[in-house]
């Protein structure tokens, strides 16, 4: 597919996402859904990716929500289609397989809180704003803000968010927990590859596997849950990177891992 409202790059092992509209503040329309669709699904199978990053082009907005010109035509029947096709592409994104960091480098509203939701890290920049402004448009959350803020937060949290529709900035989404570490915006992209790089240094069975079990907690028993972990633990002591880390440890020194 050839890209027009975002970019894709590779760096080695990483794939860096970039949504580009920023005259728009890169909101999300059709177009961005379906090529951010496209991209995700590449990514996904292709085996030499291991960490995707996504952010937005510009110093403004990760992404300030679904686009309200589209929106604004909907009605009963294409609103569930909306809402159903922007949920199957972050459902994409959560469920890769692989790691996916959210550097939010700006307003993060509506669809792009939502977004940076789905991703499985969020780093921000310190002039980040989250919010779930949809009630000031007379609609509620329908790209998973709903389920996903909630389990991160808390529903009394996540319910001030969306019922008061107030922004909150990158401090008090450190607080919240709602990302992991806010950077000066200068340096926030070099954090991001940083820990990607890092990830990718890893065993790879390891990483994606750890991700399956963490991703799967939200819907299991706490005993499902345990099965599972010791399943996928056993899973990684059949390969041979788990031969060879345990082995380089005794050795003292750097493990070399091939991702079998
Ligand atoms: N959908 C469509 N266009 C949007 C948009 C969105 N979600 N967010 C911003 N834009 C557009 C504006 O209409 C404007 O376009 P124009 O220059 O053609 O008039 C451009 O992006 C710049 O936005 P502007 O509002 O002028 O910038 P600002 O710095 O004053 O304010 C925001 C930035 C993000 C606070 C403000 O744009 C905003 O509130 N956006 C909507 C957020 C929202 O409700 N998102 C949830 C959608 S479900």
């Amino acid at each position: 597919m050839n890209y027009q409202v975002i970019e894709f790059e590779r760096k080695g092992n990483i794939a860096l996402v970039s949504i580009n509209r920023p005259d728009k503040m890169n909101a999300l329309n059709n177009q961005v859904m379906e090529e951010l669709k496209d991209v995700f699904t590449h990514i996904k199978n292709d085996d030499e990716i291991t960490v995707a990053v996504i952010t937005g082009k510009g110093e403004k907005a990760f992404v300030a929500g679904a686009d309200i010109a589209e929106l604004n035509s909907l009605n009963v029947l294409s609103g569930k289609e909306f809402t159903e096709k922007g949920q199957e592409v972050f459902n994409l994104i959560e469920h890769l397989g692989k790691p996916v960091i959210a550097a939010v480098n700006g307003y993060a509203l509506g669809g792009g809180c939502e977004l940076a939701l789905a991703c499985h890290i969020r780093l921000a920049s310190v002039n980040a704003k989250f919010g779930q402004p949809e009630v000031n448009l007379g609609v509620i959350p329908g790209y998973g803000g709903t389920q996903r803020l909630t389990r991160l937060i808390n529903s009394g949290r996540a319910l001030e968010m969306i019922l008061t529709a107030d922004m909150v900035d990158a401090e008090e989404a450190l607080r919240l927990g709602l990302v992991n570490k806010v950077y000066p915006s200068d340096v926030l992209m070099e954090k991001a590859f940083a820990m990607a790089e890092k990830i990718n240094s890893k065993g790879q069975i390891a990483v994606n596997l750890s991700l399956k079990a963490v991703m799967s907690s939200g819907e299991l028993s706490e005993k499902e849950g345990l099965n599972l972990e010791a399943s996928l633990f056993a899973v990684c002591c059949g390969s041979e990177d788990f031969k060879e880390g345990t082995k380089a440890f005794l050795e003292k020194r750097k493990p070399v891992f091939i991702g079998k």
